[in-house]
């Protein structure tokens, strides 16, 4: 949040979805980042959460259509939208979309979208089934063409029960997108191919057991997700992980690292970044058992084998693409990093000790060292793997 422009103003429209309660710490989050920000309020949402929550922690009145004058309102709203930097609006109904399409201006937020001339980024939430009907996509769609900019929601369970896209993502995935949008990267990755891995490998024994990793896949989705919403076109090659992939990106569920390497070296000559965030196992088993192993029949020892390396075999045959390893390390991580930036021929390697809690594996923050080109390293605070997503991609786009 370094690059932000001084005295950001950011209109935070919140309509009537049950996720209207996250808005809440979108402002708190806004507001910590240094912006000035007003909230204009659906009616629906003023059911759901009060205007004094959110003038209580934007020290800024609250626009709603309730009690206020209309000729002091229209004044204000052209004065507001020509101080604007973004108009934000999370969650954003299926509603409120539809009137946006529309160019329907019957409330203060929907007026307001049609007088700023900021960026304006939409982030639905809603039921799955709501989420995928025609008519909600082709509205999305008809805002896309409009150069509004659309937060894909997020896989998960839903308020009612359902699992599916809809969910409003994290405020602070919400943030981030902002905040890179008001620092003036919007779509600085559009339409560039990026290929990204993720989760730990597993390398069978039998068909019942296996060796992998305490990798939850959350880095590697958290890259593929910030990538796809700077415009670029993600392939997530991935192994197992403990959350649902991103929504909006082409996912290729991968078992093995011998699967992984197939699946990315089959993709390598189409892609200009590899953003290589999986754990994947130097070790497999020499001859997996063909059926399960019983108890006392089975050898006490497991003969394994090396795997290929996929990253060094990409430094190898890297053209002019990208290449970004990630060395999760419990002692030493950055000359650790360096020496493999140098071995695998990356051009950056991001590096974190995963004996600290706050980096360790499954946690949703992590604190990094960006390494190279060369022997440059950067060290960047504890941040949430959002905020870490961005900060590398930022690096990528400046050597793209
Ligand atoms: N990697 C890979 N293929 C492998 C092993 C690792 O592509 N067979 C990639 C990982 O995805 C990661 C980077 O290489 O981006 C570093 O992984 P790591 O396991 O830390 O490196 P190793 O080469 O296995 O080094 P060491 O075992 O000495 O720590």
């Amino acid at each position: 949040m370094s690059d932000r422009p001084a005295d950001t103003v950011v209109l935070l429209g919140v309509t009537g979805g049950i996720a209207a309660y996250k808005a809440v710490e979108v402002s708190s989050r806004l507001r910590r980042a240094g912006a000035e920000v007003h909230v204009i309020m659906t009616a629906a949402a003023t059911r759901l959460v009060t205007p004094l929550t959110f003038g209580s922690i934007t020290g800024q009145p609250v626009y709603t259509d309730l009690l206020q004058e209309p000729r002091r309102e229209a004044v204000e709203h052209i004065a507001l939208a020509r101080r604007a930097h973004l108009l934000l609006i999370a969650p954003a109904t299926a509603d409120v979309i539809g009137k946006l399409a529309a160019g329907i201006a019957d409330d203060f937020l929907t007026t307001e979208a049609l007088a700023v001339t900021c960026p304006v980024l939409v982030c639905p939430a809603m039921n799955a089934d709501m989420y995928a009907h025609r008519a909600v996509q082709r509205n999305l769609q008809t805002l896309r063409d409009l150069g509004y900019l659309v937060l894909e929601p997020d896989h998960g369970r839903l308020a009612t029960g359902a699992v599916g896209p809809g969910r409003l993502p994290d405020p602070e995935a919400i943030v981030a997108r902002a905040m890179a949008l008001l620092a003036g990267h919007g779509q600085d990755l559009a339409g560039v191919p990026i290929l990204v891995t993720a989760g730990g490998t597993r390398e069978p024994i039998d068909p019942v057991r296996f060796i992998s990793n305490h990798s939850s896949g959350k880095m590697g989705f958290a890259l593929a997700a910030a990538a796809r919403d700077r415009g670029a076109k993600v392939t997530l090659v991935t192994a197992p992980a403990t959350v649902s992939p991103p929504p909006g990106v082409e996912v290729v569920p991968v078992q093995t690292a011998q699967e992984m390497y197939d699946a990315v070296l089959e993709r390598f000559a189409d892609v200009r970044v590899v953003l290589k965030a999986a754990a994947v196992a130097d070790y497999r088993v020499a001859r997996p058992a063909p059926g399960k192993l019983k108890k006392g029949q089975a050898p006490t020892t497991l003969e394994l084998e090396l795997n290929p390396d996929i990253l060094a075999e990409l430094g190898h045959r890297k053209g002019r693409q990208v290449l970004v390893g990630f060395a999760a390390e419990t002692g030493n991580p950055v000359a650790e990093a360096l020496r493999k930036l140098r071995r695998k021929g990356l051009d950056l390697i991001v590096a974190n000790d995963v004996s600290d809690p706050d980096s360790g594996f499954g946690a949703d923050t992590n604190r990094v060292w960006i390494c190279g080109p060369g022997d440059a390293v950067e060290e960047l605070p504890l941040l949430g793997k959002r905020e870490v997503a961005d900060r590398v991609l930022d690096r990528v786009v400046s050597l793209l």
